[in-house]
């Protein structure tokens, strides 16, 4: 009996080659499968722009009004940061942001890397005739300012200056990266902004924290 089971006919060789396709059928099907279920996992870490979801903070009509107020020269944006997590529910702070009006095919010529490659970011870089950016800057963290007097975003800590669209002017600062933009839309009437924290000190957007 064991010496019966030992033996297994390996079939003709039409046989073997249906089994062979069949295996590296399923091989195939699993490696799609996987991908499905990636893709989904990845654009799930940005804001969906057709949810009114927990990840956008709603500005009021005087903060968005601020907002359309931006020029080529930025203005600071205040607006009450909406955040919901499982241990304090929801909660609402003070925040802000830099706006600039910008339209894409300036920000493509003077951000290409926000639009392919490493840099790139998973939303519009411009929405509403405007650029936002995040008020964190990309070196260490530190809070940078519009400086009129030289055109330039200048942060503090360790002398990083960027135009107005956020471009890290080359060799001033130790940043790796320009301004990162946040993702902004207007839904249901309301302007709104999604805050986005991205790991620091590294050329690409690597998203730790959405709203
Ligand atoms: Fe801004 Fe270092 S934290 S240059």
């Amino acid at each position: 009996m064991a010496h019966a089971e030992a033996y297994k006919d390996p079939g003709t060789p039409d046989e073997q080659s249906r089994r062979t396709f069949m295996a590296n059928a399923v091989v195939a099907l699993g490696g799609v499968i996987g991908l499905g279920l990636t893709i989904p996992l990845l654009v799930s870490l940005v804001p969906a722009q057709d949810a009114n979801n927990e990840e956008w903070s709603p500005l009021t009509p005087e903060q968005a009004a601020a907002l359309r107020k931006a020029t080529d020269n930025p203005v600071k944006v205040t607006f009450n940061l909406h955040e919901v997590n499982g241990y304090f529910g929801a909660t609402d702070s003070e925040q802000f942001f830099w706006a600039v009006k910008a339209d894409e095919a300036t920000m493509r010529k003077r951000r290409p890397e926000l639009f392919g490659g490493i840099e790139k970011v998973p939303y519009p870089a411009i929405a509403l005739g405007f650029s936002v950016f995040s008020p964190i800057c990309p070196h260490l963290g530190c809070r940078y300012s519009w400086d009129s007097k030289i055109s330039r975003f200048h942060c503090p800590c360790h002398g990083s200056e960027f135009d107005n669209l956020g471009w890290h002017i080359t060799g001033v600062g130790p940043a790796l990266r320009g301004l990162d933009p946040l993702p902004l839309r207007e839904f249901s009437g309301k302007v709104q902004v999604s805050w986005i924290e991205y790991k620091q000190n590294t050329p690409d957007h690597i998203i730790l924290k959405v709203g």
